[in-house]
């Protein structure tokens, strides 16, 4: 068995999928770090290697799949090595994946990562390893993250888990379980302790961000028959957000994902009100039609994601605003597609992430709708919106030209050395030449010229 030096196993992580995944890894870092285990970047030279996966998308899966394959002549190289899967795929696949992916020895689904030392224990005697019990109140609140592959500068807290929204199209209700949110206490110790070791940015973290809700504990959807004690000493998204606000004002303050349905006028005047809070919502739509909305389960119309876009435009006239959209859902027309491009055009968002539906197996719309957009279309669809993003990107950022913003340097630029990069209040990427700054300052740049994804200044 390859160990270092101190007699410590090597692990390395890789992760895909979102930013939740990657928290996630720093907290299994931290677990396996007190039980003897030492990270590693080299995973090729490591004993134990584990893929901390994403299913929100087929194609998803398979880049772990093609991830995994490769191990296949490690594995032949050294018969010692440990192969992991964490994560969404793993809870989505069980047992089924020590069938399917000879190679893999554990298996652990996202609300098991405590049991991690004692499956490694039972793979060491040759047994399989599978835990994938979905929780009630599992949030490794105590769990200090071990940062392991961060910049020093900013850093991820998560205040939620699970998801309660059941969109039809979304395999994570089945693979993160119900939702859940964190004792603020243990949060806000989180933040001190990244403080005090010189992080300058968070960026909160949960499902759905908005729906945070501490009432002693216990799931959201219990919420109803908490005592009158509870209820009244109860802590909402916007109170938690202001408190850390108050309490950490050297600190930017970031927060994803919200859900339009969740996100409250109380959030917004918090947001306004405090200068540590970046203006920028992330505010996923999917679709600009309430037919296609509707099939998705979601619980909004337009007309009420449009209110709630000219009250954060009125509220926060600053806020960049950005977006998440599938082309190609079960039953989508021409014309529900020409409505999301004309809800584009009505909020320009300034950035988005954009997808072809992809079908997920044990969804309510992989049971009771047909993937019937061809492939062809949804593409051809995708690329519509995609170019139009574009336009809109590209506007909103020649808009910064002239003027000034704050940037917090978070690391060289990757296309040169002379410069810094970092991000604007607006998250928007600003690259400029370096002078005698460093990394985690807060520099005030001047914007000179815009890319449709960048803003290149000088300070
Ligand atoms: N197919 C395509 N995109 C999906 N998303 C979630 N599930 C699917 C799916 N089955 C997208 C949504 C979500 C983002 C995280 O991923 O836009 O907001
Ligand atoms: Fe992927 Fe969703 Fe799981 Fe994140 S929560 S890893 S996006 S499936």
């Amino acid at each position: 068995m390859l160990t270092t030096v101190d007699n410590k196993k090597k692990y390395s992580i890789i992760t895909y999928g979102c930013q939740m995944n990657f928290s996630d890894s720093e907290i299994v870092s931290s677990i396996l770090d007190n039980n003897g285990y030492k990270s590693s970047d080299d995973y090729i030279n490591s004993d134990l290697i584990l893929l901390n996966t994403c299913s929100i998308r087929e194609k998803a899966e398979l880049t772990v799949r093609k991830k995994l394959e490769s191990f296949k002549k490690l594995k032949k190289k050294n018969s010692n090595l440990k192969v992991g899967v964490l994560g969404c795929m793993a809870e989505r696949l069980k047992e089924k994946f020590l069938i399917e992916e000879k190679i893999v020895d554990l298996v652990v689904g996202p609300d098991a990562y405590r049991d991690i030392p004692n499956l490694l224990r039972e793979v060491e005697v040759g047994n399989n390893a599978v835990n994938v019990i979905l929780s009630k109140d599992e949030t490794y609140g105590d769990i200090d993250p071990s940062r392991f592959s961060s910049n020093g500068i900013s850093a991820f807290v998560s205040i939620t888990r699970g998801c309660d929204n059941m969109c039809t199209f979304c395999v994570v209700p089945f693979t993160r379980g119900r939702e859940r949110s964190r004792d603020p206490k243990s949060i806000i110790q989180e933040i001190s302790k990244l403080r005090d070791e010189g992080y300058r940015e968070i960026t909160l973290l949960g499902q759905n961000v908005d729906s945070y809700l501490w009432y002693g504990g216990g799931l959201k959807k219990d919420y109803k028959n908490a005592s009158e004690l509870q209820k009244k000493t109860s802590l909402s998204f916007s109170k938690l957000l202001e408190l850390i606000a108050v309490n950490f004002k050297e600190m930017r303050i970031r927060f994803t994902t919200s859900n339009p349905q969740d996100m409250s006028d109380n959030v917004l005047t918090v947001m306004a009100k405090h200068k540590n809070i970046c203006k920028h919502i992330h505010l996923p739509v999917q679709s600009g039609s309430d037919k296609i909305l509707k099939l998705m389960n979601r619980k909004h119309t337009i007309g009420e994601y449009k209110e709630l876009i000219d009250k954060i435009k009125k509220i926060i006239p600053n806020c960049g605003i950005s977006h998440d959209i599938i082309t190609g859902f079960p039953n989508e027309s021409e014309n529900d597609h020409k409505m999301t491009l004309e809800l584009m055009n009505y909020v320009k968002y300034d950035f988005g992430f954009m997808f072809k539906y992809s079908e997920r197996p044990g969804t309510l719309a992989s049971k009771k709708l047909k993937d019937n957009v061809p492939e062809k279309i949804k593409q051809r669809r995708l690329n519509e919106i995609i170019d139009l993003q574009q336009k809109h990107s590209y506007f909103n950022l020649k808009n910064y030209v002239g003027k000034n913003c704050e940037v917090l340097i978070e690391k060289e630029s990757k296309k040169s050395s002379q410069y810094w990069c970092g991000r604007n209040d607006q998250n928007i990427m600003v690259v400029f030449p370096k002078k005698n700054q460093k990394a985690g300052d807060l520099v005030n740049i001047k914007i000179d010229d815009n890319t449709s994804t960048t803003l290149i200044g000088s300070s």
